[in-house]
């Protein structure tokens, strides 16, 4: 992998340029608005990947966006890599509160990243962290170094659910198939503290819409004579965490697989500190579920969460008014072994019997997805262990993680295939916020230990 380093540090420049002309498309899957530029960023992937050396470059239409599929068989008797990344990103709103423009990145220092950070939507989430994987197998290509088959997957919908990635995974067994899929969409603890994700979350999303009267109606004539919808969708929100800051839904933790005091212990491990998480939060304690940690209530313990609420008169001044409808959006995280359908399912029939008297309820439900565990014991898992010792020096450390992937959960199913989620972002890079960005020490790492994965997996492998 001699040559595949002296290549990556001899075009780290152009490395980053390229990145950056990938963040300045606005490929925003959930809003229809940005469509040409999503399909922009497709092409742009493809290019790429032609340039990288890759064969058989498709764009893959679909109902949705497109998928861009390449690869790179160089002898079908050895392994088979398949890398999994999304180019679309989340919309840049609240626009107000980013620092600049979200769409014209800039490098900038900050405490965590005194090497610079690049700033933009999409920096770390996916943009940056799929590109890693582009331009190691560049560099391996280039250095005539790639010790194995790969093939790309790189779709455009993740950030609204994957539907058609899961269409596209069902119709392309053959196509697809593969020893292992190979993920940078998560981050690890810190850069001196590197970590591979071991397991994702699975989410149940919906809204609610509580109707009380027909009509808006004149809050002194009618006040405190009929159902408020809002008062009664706030009160109905409260209740679905007891004192304890248990979930209420009855059902909701049946499934919930319990971890042993072994593993609780080996997960206490992992460095954290309560203090520099309130302090870079700005909080004076954490809250959660009781008698868990706080890396426990991020990871190993399923969560209800409003995402959203609105209802009633939010423009200028007073007007008084008791509105006819409130709404909510209201996440669930989940774990093995709870079923979003199911979870769903649950919330729904508890949502709709708490509606108190003078109102209705509607539930509607959005995407989900299936939580994930990986082995630890993998040959995959091993191969990435040693790549990270080999580029960051030290050892890292197995972590679930909170956030969710649903297609992950997908890929075994379908493919009968485990993900090694090797991450290189942080949890304080700011995905889905404001001012996302993505260290230049990551980026370059990434790429650095991408091509030391492949090696150790195909070693491993024969
Ligand atoms: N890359 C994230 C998921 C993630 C981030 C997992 C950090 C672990 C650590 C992904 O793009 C994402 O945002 N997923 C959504 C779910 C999806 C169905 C919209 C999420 O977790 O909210
Ligand atoms: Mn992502
Ligand atoms: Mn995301």
């Amino acid at each position: 992998m001699n040559n595949t380093q002296a290549f990556i540090s001899e075009n780290k420049e152009r490395f980053l340029e390229e990145l950056l002309d990938l963040l300045r498309i606005p490929s925003v899957s959930a809003d229809p608005s940005f469509a040409s530029d999503v399909n922009k960023t497709a092409d742009e992937v493809a290019k790429r990947l032609t340039e990288a050396g890759a064969d058989n470059v498709e764009i893959c239409q679909t109902d949705g966006y497109p998928i861009v599929y390449a690869d790179k068989i160089i002898d079908a008797s050895l392994p088979t890599i398949l890398v999994y990344g999304h180019y679309d990103v989340q919309p840049a709103d609240p626009i107000g509160l980013w620092d600049s423009p979200a769409f014209e990145p800039v490098v900038k220092t900050t405490d965590i990243h005194p090497d610079g950070a690049i700033f933009a939507r999409g920096a770390c989430d996916d943009k940056g962290q799929m590109f890693m994987h582009v331009k190691a197998f560049e560099s391996m290509m280039k250095a005539d170094e790639l010790p194995c088959n790969v093939k790309f997957m790189i779709e455009g919908e993740e950030e609204v659910g994957s539907m058609n990635l899961g269409i596209f995974v069902k119709n392309n067994h053959e196509k697809l198939k593969a020893d292992v899929i190979l993920v940078s969409d998560t981050g690890m603890l810190a850069n001196d503290v590197p970590s591979i994700t071991t397991g994702l979350r699975g989410l149940s999303y919906v809204e609610v819409e509580v109707t009380g009267p027909n009509r808006d109606l004149h809050s002194g004539l009618y006040g405190g004579c009929v159902a408020n919808p809002i008062n009664a969708l706030a009160k109905m929100v409260a209740s679905l965490h007891d004192e304890n800051n248990h979930i209420t839904i009855p059902g909701f933790y049946d499934k919930v697989v319990d971890l042993s005091d072994e593993e609780r212990a080996e997960m206490a491990k992992a460095p954290f500190s309560k203090e520099a998480y309130c302090t870079a939060l700005n909080i004076e304690d954490v809250m959660g579920e009781a008698g868990y940690s706080t890396p426990e209530r991020g990871s190993i313990r399923p969560t209800l969460d409003v995402n959203g609420i609105w209802g009633g008169y939010i423009g200028e001044g007073a007007k008084t008014v008791i509105a006819s409808k409130a709404y909510a959006k209201i996440s669930m995280r989940l774990v093995p072994d709870q079923d979003p359908e199911e979870i769903t399912n649950l919330f729904l029939n508890h949502f709709k019997s708490i509606a108190p008297t003078g109102t209705t309820v509607k539930v509607t439900p959005h995407h989900g997805g299936e939580p994930a565990v990986t082995p630890i014991d993998s040959l995959s898992y091993k191969a990435a262990s040693m790549a990270y010792e080999k580029t960051f020096g030290t050892k890292p450390i197995p972590v679930r993680g909170g956030g969710s992937i649903p297609i992950v959960a997908m890929f075994e199913k379908e493919l009968g295939l485990k993900s090694i989620l090797m991450g290189f972002g942080l949890d304080s890079d700011a995905i889905h916020s404001p001012n996302e960005h993505f260290g230049l020490f990551n980026y370059y790492k990434g790429i650095e230990t991408i091509p030391y994965f492949y090696s150790y997996f195909s070693t491993l492998l024969k």
